[in-house]
């Protein structure tokens, strides 16, 4: 009995000791101290799912929508997606830079087929555009012969600047919005180009810049391309939106295409989730222009050794639907009347907003809607007034004034001038 009693009470103490163990190695957990973050561009898609009113807008989201508000795959997705099925290809690793059918065709797509650059070109699959600035950043970290620092528009994708500080590089903004005409301040670009130290880098938003929707015209590229070469500095191209812009892929490649005829030799950021609408396969590129074939041997060498340890080698099921779509040439047609089909449906979109709010009596100019261009218009509302267009009328967007009028159908423009209008009068 006395003994059942002094093993019960030392299994208490033992029970005892176990739980303050508990306690002191829950106070001194590893990530104790790791501090709450800020919420994410996603918080805008919470808020939007806990509205419960049925006429709630989302205009926060960078994808693009159907005129029902819906995700839309593209038809020359879904038969590529066949094809890609029905050849019962083996599931082997592709190799470290990708699947070269696919990178072939995307620098094609990107230089254009009588590029001078196609045969110095170093290019290699990468995840997504994203993916694609990171090896870019992780390149000109390990290499750049310049300052490790990177020259980004302001403002920018908000993505660029933690991914270029995460590669180690500094990022410092050149002038590229004018709060005032809400369009470009080519002024304030030109002269930060001229003035920043010789052999800087810059990051040049290649069309349908985010998040302002404001582009450079044809005239000022060519402007921008002589001040960075007379500064000595270096362009690198991101281009997530080729086709979606103006609806033309060669045209919305006029920058870099440009910049490699006067001479430059940029390095590019390549996406195809927007114009493929291949969001969640992570598709992209990155390429390097060099200067001549011993450099090109030179700079793909190194580009493998660096991806290597990053992520060996790129899936291969969304490169091989991108594949399909460049090269088979029927299917090429289609993928470009669809990606018009989307560019034209959001310049429909911008003009019925405006007209609308025309009709409202609306006393604001409201013409850099139209003149804008791509996925996102800067309306140019305050933060406050964003916050009033969710609190009050359901719609959500980021507090900078950016909508996503991918997300406006021929069914919403209405209630959506209606409610700009109420916040701005
Ligand atoms: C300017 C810009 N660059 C790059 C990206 C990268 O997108 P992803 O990684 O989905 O291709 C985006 C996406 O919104 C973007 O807007």
């Amino acid at each position: 009995m006395l003994s059942t009693v002094r093993s019960a009470s030392r299994q208490v103490a033992t029970r005892s000791i176990v739980s303050r163990t508990c306690v002191a190695a829950r106070q001194a957990s590893t990530w104790a101290d790791v501090p709450q973050g800020p919420p994410a561009i996603l918080g805008i898609t919470e808020a939007f799912k806990a509205d419960s009113l049925m006429e709630k807008i989302n205009l926060g989201v960078g994808a693009y929508r159907d005129d029902q508000g819906k995700p839309y795959v593209l038809p020359s997705v879904r038969t590529a997606e066949d094809k890609v099925i029905a050849a019962k290809l083996n599931k082997e690793y592709a190799g470290i830079t990708g699947v070269p059918e696919f990178t072939k065709a995307a620098a094609l797509l990107a230089y254009g087929p009588d590029s001078s650059a196609l045969d110095r070109v170093v290019i290699t699959q990468s995840i997504s555009g994203t993916g694609a600035l990171r090896i870019g950043g992780a390149f000109l970290a390990r290499f750049y012969p310049g300052a490790k620092k990177i020259y980004i528009p302001n403002p920018s994708w908000a993505n660029h600047a933690a991914v270029f500080k995460d590669c180690g590089l500094e990022v410092e903004k050149y002038r590229y919005y004018n709060k005032d005409t809400i369009g470009l301040d080519f002024e304030g670009m030109v002269t930060d180009i001229k003035e920043a130290p010789k052999g800087s880098v810059f990051l040049l938003h290649a069309c349908a810049h985010n998040p302002t929707g404001v582009d450079p015209t044809i005239e000022q590229w060519k402007e921008i391309s002589k001040a960075v070469k007379g500064g000595g500095h270096y362009a690198f191209f991101d281009m997530a939106y080729q086709g979606f812009a103006s609806g033309d892929t060669d045209l919305d490649a006029f920058p870099i295409r440009h910049f490699i005829k006067e001479g430059h030799n940029p390095c590019l950021a390549q996406s195809f989730a927007k114009n493929m609408g291949l969001y969640g396969e992570r598709v992209g590129a990155f390429s390097i222009t060099c200067e001549d074939a011993a450099e090109k041997k030179r700079v793909d060498s190194q580009v493998k050794i660096l991806v290597r340890p990053l992520y060996s080698n790129p899936p291969v099921h969304g490169a091989r639907i991108a594949s399909e779509i460049l090269n088979d040439p029927a299917l090429n047609k289609q993928w470009l009347g669809e990606v018009k089909g989307m560019a034209d449906r959001i310049i429909t979109m911008r003009a019925l907003l405006k007209k609308e709010l025309e009709n409202l009596g609306s006393k604001h100019d409201w013409s850099h809607i139209t003149s804008q261009i791509g996925m996102f218009a800067y309306t140019g509302l305050t933060p406050e007034q964003m916050d009033k267009l969710a609190k009050d009328h359901s719609v959500y967007a980021t507090k900078d004034g950016r909508i996503s009028v991918a997300g406006i159908t021929s069914a919403n423009v209405k209630r959506l001038a209606a409610a700009i209008h109420a916040v701005k009068p």
